[in-house]
């Protein structure tokens, strides 16, 4: 067959959108109502997706809280565990993706969940990988400030190490429920790590039999050197966050280009680019549908982000002067594709604070038109060398993944470029992915 597709989605309960919520389509309690959770996971399964994916990070800001009140991202949040695995019970094939961080658990937990999450799923799970990037979590956890870059991938290169060998301490058919013997498993098939590194040691065995993919799917979102070194060797799942094609097509290259190093094949890591889309029955009216959330941002909001993601206090700028160059700090410790389009924006295009932060869609360009325009966009990027599938990012919720479910997945059904059913049942058969050999059986065959 060819080759086709996967398609994911983040749930940001009332829209990606920083307006989204002021929207009269949102449902204002959303962020910590299962059943809207549910209502989009299921909506996400009549579209045949691969995946649903809840985003987090463990902390809600302190400070400038009037900015964060007209913007409450990560404010108020079901944790994405506990969520998903509410959600496991009342859907049957979608994959079902979250975040945890490396800065600020152990592997002992984090591979005990996660292999419970791929039980209670049948197969569907998947852990997003990341470092974490604001000091407002590191401060949850004992440190003032988040560690430098380095030391955060080096901690979390190895927690993947420790985790996938948690995974395999018991052998596939290590709970043989002997009766007759007398044996509820295996004693030979129970294979302890003992695991002595700069940040983690760990000597003991998971109290979980292997899960039903092997392991959980690894997802990785980083966009640095260190990002992507880590995700060529480990991840499965990468979601892009290139700003136009040609960088998504570097990206996609550079990423894949790195995975022979490791003795992996290019087909062993799905390249999901992260995607704003808004559909609209004709091309005026998708880009009406963002002008209009693009006005509804404060400029308190739009200050607010890009101080965030340019690392720097832009609070007191006027907002109708271009933004000085000198106040561009030289390096980002957080979202470094963020960071470089702003930097790109105020020497490239000369915008003044306003401007910036109209055009600002955080490391994208929101893809808008019709379902044919945005099929045709998707299909582009996809067969050109960009992606391997999508990540869509959208403003509003459930309206946006409506437009998709109804009108673009059956455009790109007829164009054969994605399925028209599920032929598995598992997330790894959904993306294509090997179920992963127990080390300790292969070492055996
Ligand atoms: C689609 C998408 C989803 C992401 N989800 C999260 C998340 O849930 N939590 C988080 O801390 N970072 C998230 N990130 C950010 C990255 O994982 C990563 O931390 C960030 O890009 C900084 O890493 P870098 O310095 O390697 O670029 C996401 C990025 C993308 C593109």
């Amino acid at each position: 067959m060819a080759r086709q597709m996967h398609l994911s989605f983040s749930a940001h309960l009332t829209g990606a959108h920083p307006a989204g919520w002021l929207h009269p389509s949102t449902q204002l309690d959303a962020d910590t109502d299962i059943g809207a959770y549910i209502g989009l996971a299921r909506l996400a399964e009549q579209g045949c997706f691969d995946m649903f994916f809840i985003a987090d990070t463990p902390a809600a800001r302190t400070t400038n809280l009037t900015a964060w009140a007209r913007y409450p991202m990560f404010m108020n949040a079901l944790e994405p565990l506990t969520a998903l695995t509410a959600i496991a019970g009342a859907t049957k094939y979608i994959g079902l993706g979250g975040t945890c961080s490396t800065s600020f658990t152990e592997p002992y937990n984090v591979a005990r969940q996660f292999a419970s999450l791929d039980h209670i799923s049948r197969g569907r799970a998947a852990w997003n990988v990341v470092t974490s990037a604001n000091d407002f979590a590191a401060q949850n956890f004992g440190h003032a400030k988040l560690p430098p870059h380095a030391d955060r991938y080096a901690r979390a290169r190895e927690f993947v190490e420790v985790a996938k060998a948690l995974w395999d301490t018991w052998e596939d058919d290590a709970f043989i429920h002997d009766r007759a013997q007398g044996l509820f498993f295996d004693p030979g098939k129970q294979h302890a790590v003992h695991h002595d590194g700069p940040h983690f040691k760990v000597d003991g065995a998971l109290n979980i039999a292997r899960s039903p993919q092997g392991r959980p799917v690894i997802i990785q979102a980083g966009a640095s050197d260190a990002g992507k070194a880590l995700a060529a060797e480990t991840a499965e799942v990468v979601f892009g966050s290139a700003i136009d094609i040609e960088a998504g097509r570097a990206f996609y290259g550079d990423l894949k280009g790195r995975m022979a190093a490791f003795g992996r094949a290019t087909d062993s890591l799905k390249i999901l680019a992260g995607m704003p889309v808004v559909v609209g029955e004709s091309q005026q009216e998708a880009d009406d549908k963002h002008a209009e959330l693009q006005a509804m941002v404060h400029p308190d909001v739009g200050r607010q982000r890009l101080s965030t993601d340019l690392e720097v206090d832009l609070t007191q700028l006027p907002l109708d002067e271009p933004v000085p160059e000198d106040l561009i700090p030289k390096t980002s410790n957080f979202h470094k594709a963020y960071f470089d389009e702003i930097v790109r924006m105020i020497r490239v295009e000369k915008l003044t604070l306003r401007q910036l932060y109209t055009r600002y869609e955080r490391g994208t360009r929101s893809v808008r038109g019709t379902p044919q325009r945005v099929a045709d966009v998707l299909e582009d990027w996809f067969s050109t060398g960009a992606a391997d599938g999508f990540m869509f990012i959208l403003h509003l919720q459930p309206k946006s993944l409506e437009d998709i479910v109804r009108y673009v997945v059956p455009e790109l059904q007829r164009r054969g470029l994605f399925r028209t059913g599920y032929t598995g049942t598992t997330l790894r058969d959904h993306l294509g992915l090997a179920r992963p050999a127990n080390r300790h059986a292969k070492a055996a065959e």
